[in-house]
């Protein structure tokens, strides 16, 4: 029987609850290094590189929609570039190769902290090779800090992501640069704002990170204008196995059975902002679940959401109720599962999983 077929986990109240959570074996394939960067640690390496910034690069707070009068899909292209605008500021206080290595040790031990034993995560070289950081220096920083934190338990590997809103020739020029990297990054996305651009125009980019051995995600963000159509061009011209977000199949039953029939991966982010209620997507999330959608529930941007790391935003998701702690497990195994792990690591975490929820399960918890 699946997990998230069996009985509700739920023995002795909250604080039992919280406990299992916390300890349930975590994946999140949907997380960029640069977004973990707190406002406490974009002001640290901002004075540790004596960069001043405006105030914005260093501010909590993620922009709501404030805008009356628009269609809801301008609001939330509004709301993705104004986070976009604090998120590339907030970058700019990365300079050395030991910046990169600190900020994903420090993102690594919070994932051991929650027990997130395993993590995909993006970064985007094209926001420091545009400021005259070098990517050899950006990759030395990220595969010594994953070298480190496979030492404490925390593993990962790494997304390269080129920008939807700059160039295809610059995304293959950064191709060329990864060249050297290549065995060491497992996959390609496309992040950034995807408002105004062209699908196509990234086909040939596509191809080649194909042929070069790099599995294949992109963004389509939430309820951006024409988000449904985006999803069934990057499935359909990309060729790309997951998509980043995806909660608009939920609009075009044609797009929902194309990305279900194909398994495609929906790496779903049900965060929050300073000032939402609580956890935001989790209705579509269980909407893509029920029809077979192959879902998984990721933190995005930890540095920059009230939401914060993983960990706390799966036990705020199991407080509001909409989902068993039998179905988070559930979630979790389909990570592991869908991850680019290679096999014998994605079956070792699944059975973890399965081992935790049985120990759990047990009458000494109950
Ligand atoms: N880059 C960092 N976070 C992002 C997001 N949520 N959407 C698109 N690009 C991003
Ligand atoms: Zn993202």
């Amino acid at each position: 029987m699946g997990l998230a077929g069996r009985r509700r986990v739920r023995p002795v109240g909250d604080i039992v609850m919280q406990d299992y959570i916390a300890g349930l074996p975590k994946a999140e394939l949907h997380l960029h290094i640069e977004g973990t960067l707190t406002p406490d640690q974009r002001r640290d390496f901002a004075a540790r590189n004596r960069i001043t910034l405006p105030d914005d690069a260093f501010i909590a707070k993620t922009p709501t929609p404030a805008a009356e009068g628009q269609s809801p899909a301008d609001m939330a292209a509004w709301s993705l570039a104004e986070f976009l605008r604090l998120y590339f500021l907030g970058l700019e206080t990365l300079r050395t190769a030991e910046d990169f290595r600190d900020m994903m040790v420090a993102h690594l031990r919070n994932c051991a902290a929650e027990n997130v034993v395993y993590s995909e995560i993006m970064f985007d070289p094209q926001a420091h090779t545009t400021r005259g950081v070098a990517f050899e220096a950006v990759m030395e920083g990220l595969l010594e800090g994953r070298r480190i934190g496979r030492e404490f338990g925390a593993d990962s590997n790494v997304i390269l992501c080129v920008q939807w809103d700059r160039s295809p020739e610059s995304a293959m020029a950064t191709l060329d640069t990864a060249k050297p990297f290549s065995d060491e990054i497992v996959g390609l996305g496309l992040d950034s704002t995807a408002v105004g651009t062209d699908t196509s125009d990234f086909e040939l980019v596509y191809n080649r990170a194909e042929d070069e051995g790099y599995r294949l995600t992109a963004h389509c963000d939430c309820d951006i204008p024409g988000a449904a159509q985006r999803i069934r061009d990057c499935v359909e011209i990309l060729g790309v196995e997951r998509i980043d977000h995806g909660i608009n199949v939920l609009d075009d039953p044609d797009v929902l059975a194309l990305v279900r029939d194909r398994r495609i991966t929906c790496t779903v982010c049900p965060t929050w902002r300073i000032g939402d209620p609580g956890p935001r997507r989790i209705t579509q999330l269980k909407a893509m679940r029920q029809a077979g959608i192959v879902v998984t529930m990721n933190s995005d941007d930890p540095g920059y959401f009230a939401s914060r790391t993983m960990g706390n935003m799966v036990s705020e998701i199991n407080r509001a109720g909409l989902f068993t702690e039998a179905e988070i497990a559930q979630f979790m195994v389909t990570a592991f599962e869908h991850s680019w792990a290679p096999a014998e690591t994605r079956a070792r975490h699944v059975r973890s999983v399965h081992d935790y929820v049985a120990a759990f399960e047990r009458p000494s918890h109950g």
